[in-house]
């Protein structure tokens, strides 16, 4: 079974949702509120230890009707279905998507080709978790002797971005391991990390799900290189850990086959920090706190599974999601965490939004006629507040943005925690209640400021409000909350594809990028530069000379 096939713009709910936001465009977030008293009873959803709030959206009931209808007629129910049963939903690259596989309890069957992928993932967590053990433990011993204090994590996008975002996320939660984590080609960047390590402490994680990847592999030899500087050949096994597909590939590298990770090839690389490829988390915060992390994904998987159209957090967050950008035309999405824990969220969410549903071509393979995929871009609160937030309150986009924010500090500084917890209401406040030509007036007024002072600045100083966010209060950042808050986007990705009617779980768009690449790199290396658009040959030109 493969997943439904329709144009959204087909469906008769598509239709009614663009007389219906015709019909309502102009009604605001003001009078939604002066009119409901219930309003946040109507559109919140309390579920375990998450608050979701988004009665601050441009919606009324009969816009999520119409949207809960749209998913209904695009076959949502049904795309659930083939993607958590197995199915090949990955058509383009002939696999299933089963990265949800990796959270389950033990106890629970997952059939692909006829065989129970359990068992399998149970047993590389078992061996992470003896690994990971004997690492923290001190047991696991360097060439010379020594306890490992130093973990390199060698990847670069979701071999990368996941580990090193969860890895800062669960710092409260980390023991003694220094865990860095080394993505980019740019050789200085390879090098400022190698300059803090001590090859005899440093264990390090090559991490690549195809084991093909040049900049991973390119830092890889790099640091090999300057380890048997160091070492003996045979200090490799004690130092080098891998984790990937490509068992092939790793063994031509030198990796002993007990060194080895592996992970399945219906794991997609931005949804595979739940396998193998958490390795560097497991090492930073140990196995217990890891799988406290996949219990979180898990139970938020089991939450979207079961529950009601308009009562699931990731289907109402992917509602709203398609209902700007394809209605409001909004063009971007920001996500803010109240959390310095958190500051890379947004550039996790990037590859894992953008790289999944960035599509121009439909599942029937015709190019489509209505925008997909949404840009995110975002920034930890307060700091956003000193930095984009102008924009967002008074410039000419409209820019929906969720807000997440943690009831409980980790170290109980109230004081603090209070001043970062009113930002970060009063800032949804303010989004959405703006601040009248009248107020602005009055209180240039109440300041003793002229008549014609206030003529000239009160324009500026007004607020159209009226901007939607939806705020998500989560009582407390442990490895569960963030399971479950990563889960969240994962699922929404997935809903969001099915809306739209395209493959979410490729990523030919950053093939050609590589291919080109490598041709350019020959006529760097080389004596000849041939087959360029004069820009680029130009460019070659100068950089060579
Ligand atoms: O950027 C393309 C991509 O294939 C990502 O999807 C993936 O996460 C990344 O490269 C790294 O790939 P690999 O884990 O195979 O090295």
């Amino acid at each position: 079974m493969a997943l439904p096939n329709i144009n959204p713009t087909t469906t008769q709910s598509w239709k009614k949702l663009t007389v219906h936001f015709e019909a309502t465009k102009d009604i605001s977030l003001q009078k939604y509120f002066a009119e409901n008293p219930n309003r946040f009873d109507e559109f919140s959803i309390q579920w375990e230890d998450f608050l979701v709030d988004y009665s601050k959206n441009r919606v009324s009931k009969e816009t999520l009707n119409l949207l809960e209808e749209l998913a209904n007629e695009v076959g949502l129910k049904e795309a659930m279905n083939a993607y958590f049963e197995g199915e090949t939903i990955n058509q383009t690259e002939g696999r299933a998507v089963l990265h949800t596989a990796l959270r389950v309890p033990e106890e629970t069957q997952i059939y692909l080709d006829g065989l129970d992928v359990v068992p399998e993932i149970r047993a590389v967590n078992a061996k992470i978790k003896t690994f990971c053990n004997q690492v923290i433990s001190g047991e696991h011993k360097g060439y010379t002797g020594k306890s490992i204090s130093h973990v390199v994590n060698i990847g670069i996008g979701g071999s990368d971005l996941g580990p090193a975002m969860v890895t800062e996320a669960l710092e409260f939660y980390k023991n003694h391991l220094n865990v860095q984590f080394v993505s980019n080609v740019e050789g200085d960047h390879v090098r400022e990390v190698i300059k803090t390590l001590d090859p005899e402490t440093t264990l390090f994680v090559i991490v690549s799900k195809t084991f093909t990847t040049q900049e991973t592999l390119s830092n890889a030899s790099t640091i090999r290189q300057w380890f048997l500087t160091h070492a003996p050949e045979e200090a490799i096994a004690k130092h080098f850990v891998a984790v990937s597909t490509n068992e092939e590939k790793i063994a031509a590298f030198g990796i002993h086959p007990d060194n080895v990770f592996p992970m399945k090839d219906w794991v997609g690389g931005r949804f595979s920090l739940w396998s193998a490829v958490g390795l560097s988390i497991a090492l930073a915060v140990g196995p217990d706190h890891f799988n406290a992390l996949l219990h979180g994904a898990h139970k938020m998987d089991e939450h979207f599974k079961i529950t009601p159209f308009q009562e699931n957090i990731p289907i109402v967050l992917s509602l709203l999601s398609v209902w700007y950008n394809n209605f409001w035309k909004a063009e971007s999405e920001a996500v803010i965490p109240y959390t310095q824990y958190l500051r890379n969220l947004p550039a996790y969410l990037q590859q894992g939004i953008m790289e999944s549903n960035g599509k121009g071509v439909d599942r029937k393979g015709e190019k489509v006629n209505y925008q997909t995929g949404t840009i995110i871009w975002g920034g930890s609160g307060t700091n956003a507040q000193h930095a984009f937030f102008q924009h967002i309150h008074q410039g000419t986009k409209l820019i929906p943005a969720d807000f997440i924010g943690f009831k409980t500090s980790l170290y109980g500084e109230q004081e603090h925690q209070n001043k970062l917890m009113a930002n970060f209401i009063a800032q949804t406040e303010a989004l959405m209640r703006g601040k009248t030509l009248e107020e602005a007036t009055e209180e240039l007024n109440s300041k003793g400021v002229s008549a014609e002072e206030i003529k000239r600045l009160a324009l500026f100083k007004v607020f159209e409000g009226n901007k939607p966010t939806n705020t998500l209060l989560i009582e407390k950042l442990s490895p569960e909350s963030i399971g479950k808050l990563i889960a969240m986007y994962e699922q929404k990705i997935f809903v969001q594809g099915v809306l739209w009617n395209i493959f979410s779980y490729d990523q030919w768009g950053v093939e050609l990028g590589k291919q080109l690449a490598n041709k350019v790199l020959e006529d760097i290396s080389g004596e000849a530069i041939a087959g360029h658009d004069g820009s680029t040959t130009a460019l070659l030109k100068h950089l060579k000379n």
